[in-house]
């Protein structure tokens, strides 16, 4: 391949995060197939990058031809065979899970053509620990987006141990082809650059909220008025999920053993009871119901 050779992308998984990556690779010219296990979840990814798109086009951000053509660069299935079969380019965007992840990876080696790349937009999960359920680990990496895809624009590009240079610098033209903006990494760390740096800011905002010292709300606060941040731990935290922060956290805590690493009581609750944010209508917060457009 090499450069900006990626003509078909494949990203598997049609949540949060997976939508909005093909609505780039696709924007960025790439036919892009977009596979779930969920026609439902297929379809709301389908509506919310149409809305997402006449948003652009209402703020002269693309002309109506362009986000036409793009939208129609998008193909959606359930099937991960018909969606994987010809693509130059995987990002593997399912629930944050080990053995599901390792599962799919498995999956794609056998489906993808030799010279696919397979990559993970884990949060956390480092390539090495996929890479060996493939046939292929020099062609994996991690390609580790932010939420929302459409308006952040840092990538973090991972390499493990056996990751090629020439993954690397396919993933990094990638992601500038998507017009983001991609650190690489060169040594593979679990949680990367900035969950790390996040990880610090949510562990102390839970114990001071634990401790009883201050409300959440007043937390988010602080954050946003104190640190000109846009959002707040626990507001970040509804954005994302609950159940991503907890995965996070069970993750870190299979590897490394560390107690410490358990996510927080407070998590666990809302985890328990379903509250896993805004895509539940209730986390720290509570939600009005989403408009289905
Ligand atoms: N999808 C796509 N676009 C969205 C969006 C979404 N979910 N939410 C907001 N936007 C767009 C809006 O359409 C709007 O676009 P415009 O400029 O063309 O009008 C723009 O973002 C601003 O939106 P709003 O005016 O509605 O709201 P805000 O100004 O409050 O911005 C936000 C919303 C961009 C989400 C902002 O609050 C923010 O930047 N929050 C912090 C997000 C963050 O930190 N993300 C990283 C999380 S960590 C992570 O992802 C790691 C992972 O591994 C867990």
């Amino acid at each position: 391949m090499g450069g900006n050779a990626v003509q078909r992308l494949c990203v598997v998984g049609a949540g949060t995060m997976g939508h909005q990556i093909a609505m780039l690779g696709a924007l960025a010219g790439c036919g892009t197939a977009v596979v779930d296990v969920s026609a439902e979840a297929l379809e709301k990814a389908r509506s919310s990058n149409h809305a997402h798109m006449a948003r652009w086009v209402k703020r002269g951000r693309l002309s109506e031809g362009d986000a036409e053509q793009a939208l129609g660069r998008i193909r959606r299935t359930t099937s991960i065979e018909e969606g994987a079969r010809d693509a130059d380019f995987v990002i593997e965007a399912v629930v944050e899970r080990l053995a599901e992840k390792r599962q799919v990876f498995a999956t794609l080696d056998r489906i993808a053509p030799p010279h696919a790349i397979l990559a993970t937009n884990s949060s956390t999960i480092r390539s090495s620990l996929l890479a060996d359920a493939t046939g292929r680990a020099d062609r994996v990496c991690n390609m580790h987006f932010f939420n929302p895809p459409l308006v952040m624009e840092l990538v973090e590009v991972v390499m493990h141990p056996r990751t090629s240079e020439a993954t690397a610098e396919e993933a990094m033209a990638l992601a500038r082809r998507m017009r983001r903006t991609p650190i690489l990494l060169r040594r593979e760390i679990s949680g990367f650059v900035v969950n790390r740096i996040l990880a610090a800011i949510m562990d102390e905002s839970m114990r001071l909220y634990e401790a009883g010292i201050a409300s959440f709300e007043d937390i988010d606060l602080a954050v946003k008025k104190g640190l000109r941040h846009p959002m707040g731990p626990f507001e970040l935290m509804d954005h994302n999920g609950i159940d991503v922060a907890y995965n996070v956290r069970m993750q870190r805590f299979e590897e490394s053993g560390d107690p410490a690493q358990r996510p927080a009581r407070s998590i666990v609750e809302r985890y328990e009871r379903g509250d896993y944010g805004r895509k539940t209508g209730k986390g720290w917060y509570v939600y009005p119901p989403v408009p289905s457009s």
